[in-house]
């Protein structure tokens, strides 16, 4: 048996295959709108495994899988043996023995890598503590879209340097961009853990301000992610200062536009004025998870396709 491919952290896919992705991307977008059949999946079943909350992720890979013509399943930790401590490795034997694809959400990064190496079928990361590559391929596909190439551009990572910012990091690795991350103290990116090959992509600014500089793209993300839920009110004081506003769009680019892997809370991270403003395209941002999705699923299944 073939070892299956998976999509665990950004990095497992080259350059050259993103490149790829995103043009099917672009096809399988246009079908979609177009209102064409495109079932290349048909018979194929997709598992989803949340361990912990989501709309956009749920609906997206759900949705995604029932138009290439295949069907999903969801499972959660509250209603499946998962919950009540079967070992990873024998879930993973058993769930990849019935499906053709799995989907899992969960905490620590170390766990999807030890069901991915028990899966007979490859194996997509929709988001852990460490990463959420699934994220940063629509951001990257909705920059595309919006501005053109991203190499050589500048992105502005205010915030937490979480699952999102260590890819995002990862993605500037790739495709030759640079990043601008603006932490409080204490919650500085750690470049191991983000999984990075050197520091080269990116640089680290105490004022939120300066990292948002001539940026061409400005980013950020909940103050307190999944899994964090006990350093709630230490993290609304200690990211305070770290909103992003209209006085810190003002100092990006004329063209800079806004993103946000949502949900969001305004007020917090972002000012409603930002996320609701013109240079705001989280709505299409979102959307672009259900496309790029849709793209990887069928590469991870079919290889690369001409039709
Ligand atoms: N951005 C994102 O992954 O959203 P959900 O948590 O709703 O899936
Ligand atoms: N960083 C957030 C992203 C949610 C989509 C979290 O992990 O909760």
């Amino acid at each position: 048996m073939a070892t299956p491919r998976h999509f665990l952290q950004l990095k497992d896919l080259v350059r050259d295959e993103l490149d790829y992705l995103f043009a099917r991307t672009r096809i399988i977008k246009t079908r979609f709108k177009t209102y064409q059949r495109y079932w290349p999946l048909q018979d194929r079943t997709l598992v989803m495994i949340f361990e912990k909350a989501s709309t956009r992720t749920r609906l997206s890979f759900e949705a995604g899988m029932h138009q290439l013509g295949g069907s999903a399943i969801y499972l959660n930790t509250r209603d499946s043996q998962l919950g009540r401590g079967e070992p990873v490795e024998d879930a993973a034997q058993v769930i990849s023995r019935m499906s053709d694809i799995v989907m899992i959400r969960t905490f620590e990064q170390e766990i999807i890598e030890r069901f991915a190496s028990h899966s007979r079928v490859p194996v997509i990361n929709g988001l852990t503590n460490e990463y959420h590559p699934c994220q940063i391929l629509a951001d990257i596909f909705t920059f595309i879209e919006h501005r053109g190439p991203i190499q050589g551009k500048t992105v502005a990572w205010i915030g937490d340097s979480n699952n999102v910012c260590n890819t995002w990091l990862q993605a500037a690795e790739i495709f030759d961009f640079n990043v601008h991350v603006s932490t409080p103290p204490g919650y500085e990116v750690e470049a191991e853990r983000a999984g990075l090959y050197g520091t080269d992509h990116f640089e680290q600014f105490a004022d939120p301000m300066d990292a948002a500089r001539n940026a061409d793209l400005v980013t950020t993300d909940v103050w307190t992610s999944m899994g964090f839920e006990a350093e709630n009110e230490e993290r609304l004081r200690d990211f305070a200062d770290w909103q992003v506003d209209a006085e810190m769009m003002r100092a990006a680019k004329p063209d800079a536009v806004f993103m946000h892997c949502l949900p969001a809370h305004r007020g917090e991270e972002v000012a409603a004025e930002v996320i609701d403003g013109t240079q705001s395209v989280v709505w299409d941002e979102a959307e672009n998870r259900l496309h790029v999705q849709k793209a990887l699923m069928e590469f991870l299944l079919l290889g690369r396709v001409n039709d």
